[in-house]
């Protein structure tokens, strides 16, 4: 049963501990790397609620169009399937084999927080609109990709750049 969340600032998920074993065995990051998205849709078995974090989240800063995420803390981004949604950036970020930033803004209504991953896809639950995690639609009503943001990695210190 999915989980709905209650005061949403931050939200984050991880696959499930069975998932990221098969991950591991395949080859976590390098397998993930060279099959990308097409990889998280041909598994279909569980979907990633979001978790509530307290609003003011340490290893996350947002400073006006510039968001920095440290790995170091912030660990669900260290491993493939690992997300966030960072509300008051209006930003999803996900590691799918690597790190993208994408707007949280859907493109079909504007809701702006009700994401889940699901499959390795990003839903929007205000109308359905399901996205890959470079943001380009894969079920309406949304017609337009969403954007993605640019993002550098140094050392534990993600940089996005909206
Ligand atoms: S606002 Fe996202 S599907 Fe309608």
């Amino acid at each position: 049963m999915k989980k709905q969340p209650i005061k949403i600032e931050n939200q984050k998920g991880q696959l499930s501990i069975e998932r990221r074993e098969f991950l591991r065995k395949a080859g976590g990051f390098a397998i993930m790397g060279l099959f990308g998205t097409s990889f998280f849709t041909s598994c279909s078995d569980d979907i990633q609620d979001p978790i509530n974090i307290d609003s003011n989240s340490e290893g996350i800063n947002v400073d006006g169009d510039t968001i920095t995420i440290d790995l170091s803390i912030i660990e669900e981004l260290n491993s493939s399937g690992g997300w966030l949604l960072i509300t008051q950036a209006q930003t999803l970020v996900v590691n799918d084999g690597e790190i993208k930033a994408l707007t949280s803004v859907c493109t079909h209504s504007n809701c702006d927080r009700n994401w889940s991953l699901s499959d390795g896809n990003f839903r929007c639950s205000c109308h359905g609109s399901v996205f890959t995690t470079d943001g380009e639609v894969i079920t309406g009503p949304a017609t337009r990709p969403l954007s993605q943001f640019d993002v550098q990695i140094d050392n534990d210190i993600i940089t996005i750049t909206k």
